[in-house]
């Protein structure tokens, strides 16, 4: 049974509440509980974790390592700046998708860019909470796919 870490950055204990136009009227229990319905019918678990904290977070990706199979993250801000996560990330060596709630590539120029998206195997960004779906999907594929066993 995949195990995956759900990690929800900054601001994001806000949802619901924040920018509902732009985020959706979900809150972030809602946004988790969908993400446990979907892990338990692919026969999976899921942890999840938020933190406005970046030293949190990477401290709960270096516990990560020693449990999950993968990773799914929504970074918040930090994904435009955190070089930090990034080397968390890769230093995990476990496999990692990024997700977003909003389309950042149509947002504030300083959205385009992601320091973490090239340590990662892929990115979702766009499809509101159905994101985490799209990326937990994506990530128990890619686990299914590189199964040694
Ligand atoms: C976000 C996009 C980020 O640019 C922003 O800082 C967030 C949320 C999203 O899910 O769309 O906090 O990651």
């Amino acid at each position: 049974m995949a195990k995956i870490m759900v990690l929800h950055g900054p601001n994001l204990n806000l949802l619901g509440k924040r920018e509902p136009e732009v985020y959706g009227r979900e809150t972030l229990a809602d946004i988790n509980g969908k993400i446990i319905s979907f892990a338990e019918e692919r026969s999976s678990s899921v942890e999840t974790f938020q933190s406005n904290h970046e030293g949190q977070l990477i401290d709960w990706i270096h516990e990560a390592m020693s449990w999950a199979d993968g990773i799914l993250i929504n970074p918040g801000a930090f994904t435009h700046y955190s070089y930090a996560l990034r080397d968390a990330i890769t230093a995990s060596g476990l496999p990692c998708i990024e997700v977003h709630i909003s389309n950042v590539q149509s947002r504030e120029a300083f959205r385009r860019k992601s320091v973490l998206a090239a340590v990662c195997i892929g990115s979702i960004s766009g499809f509101g909470w159905k994101s985490y779906i799209l990326g937990l999907r994506a990530l128990l594929d890619y686990l299914e796919d590189n199964d040694p066993a």
